[in-house]
């Protein structure tokens, strides 16, 4: 160690003695090698931490290689919008793609994507296509549990059938596949649950309560299962990883786009969303992933002081009241 730092301080005595003499001066004043070895300092924390994160994540251990062929990877909601596209990139990359959906393709699939229609609610409609899924492929190695519903209306408003369907969609569904699918991937410790949350698992809206409750409970199910894989269940290698987007130019916020010039909020493509979801599958790694990264502060809102929290959820909502008035009065004409 210290022949180690003796040639480093030859190096560094070396480098400094290249610089025109200003620099040099600049350099050897006290307060700049302070401001100096406290930047590397931060940087060092900074890594260590990152470092320890991914190894907390990924439960102290490491990955066998990503075998496309010993792979099968299960999407509920791949006939449209964020599924369809993680579907087709997916599909490139040579592993076999079921998806689970209870609509049909509108669309021709990829030779190595095989579609069944299924009602994710209803545990008896899954394991009815649990049974065909395995004899036709075998288990699935990689579940994302991607199928979402939304719809708008505050609480007074919104009709009790649609706000018990977006928790059994967004909420129950992800229970109902666990429990089918999750068992064999314990047995062969090995495998992924992908739950897609949402920016609403950290910032609820007006209009939309029914959907934030969904998607903050989707990420507690996460928490959840993560806890359950690594200690009851002593399956350390199967990986879990959550994915919070905010806006996603998808059918299920046409309202929204429909209005757009009214919307002042960032609205993201589906393939920047598949990207980081087929990046998690391939490289087999766990992890919260906030997208777009910019708002990668979104989890530390509910830890902000009360006024900063409001002041965030009143913009929001703000957003949506203003189109709300556009619609009415569109309407209205
Ligand atoms: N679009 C956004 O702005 C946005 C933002 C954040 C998170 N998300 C989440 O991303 C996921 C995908 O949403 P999307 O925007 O692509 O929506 P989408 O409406 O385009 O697709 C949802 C798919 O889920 C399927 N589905 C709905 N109910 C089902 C059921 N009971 N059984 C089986 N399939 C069912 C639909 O048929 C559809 O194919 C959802 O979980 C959604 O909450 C979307």
């Amino acid at each position: 160690m210290a022949a180690y730092l003796d040639l480093l301080q030859q190096y560094s005595q070396t480098a400094l003695a290249q610089l025109p003499e200003p620099a040099q001066q600049l350099l050897l004043k006290p307060v700049t090698q302070k401001a100096l070895a406290a930047f590397l300092a931060l940087g060092l924390v900074r890594s260590v931490n990152k470092s320890l994160s991914q190894w907390t994540l990924q439960n102290w251990t490491r990955n066998e290689k990503w075998v496309p062929a010993r792979e099968l990877i299960l999407l509920t909601g791949g006939c449209s919008g964020i599924g369809k596209q993680v579907m087709e990139d997916l599909a490139k990359t040579g592993v076999r793609v079921v998806i689970l959906d209870i609509n049909e393709p509108t669309f021709k699939l990829p030779a190595n994507v095989f579609f069944y229609r299924a009602d994710i609610t209803s545990s008896a409609s899954i394991a009815e296509v649990a049974k065909t899924i395995r004899s036709d492929h075998g288990d699935p190695t990689v579940l994302v549990n991607n199928a979402g519903v939304g719809h708008d209306g505050t609480i007074l408003d919104e009709p009790e059938a649609k706000i018990r369907q977006t928790f059994e969609v967004n909420t129950i569904s992800h229970f109902l596949m666990v429990k089918e699918f999750l068992p064999a991937m314990v047995k062969a410790n090995h495998g992924h649950v992908i739950t897609i949350a949402s920016m609403a698992s950290f910032v609820a809206l007006g209009e939309m309560a029914d959907y934030c409750c969904s998607k903050a409970s989707a990420l507690a199910f996460h928490e959840s299962l993560r806890q359950e894989l690594r200690y009851w269940y002593n399956a350390p290698n199967v990986r879990t990883s959550v994915v919070h987007p905010m806006w996603v130019r998808t059918p299920m916020i046409k309202m929204l786009t429909d209005h757009e010039s009214h919307f002042r909020q960032p609205i993201m493509t589906v393939q920047v969303v598949s990207d980081a979801i087929c990046k998690q599958i391939l490289t087999q790694t766990s992890g919260q992933v906030i997208l777009p990264k910019s708002q990668s502060a979104a989890s530390l809102v509910r830890a902000m002081p009360t006024w900063m929290q409001e002041g965030i959820r009143t913009i929001a909502s703000g957003s949506l009241r203003r189109l709300r008035e556009v619609q009415k009065a569109e309407e209205a004409k």
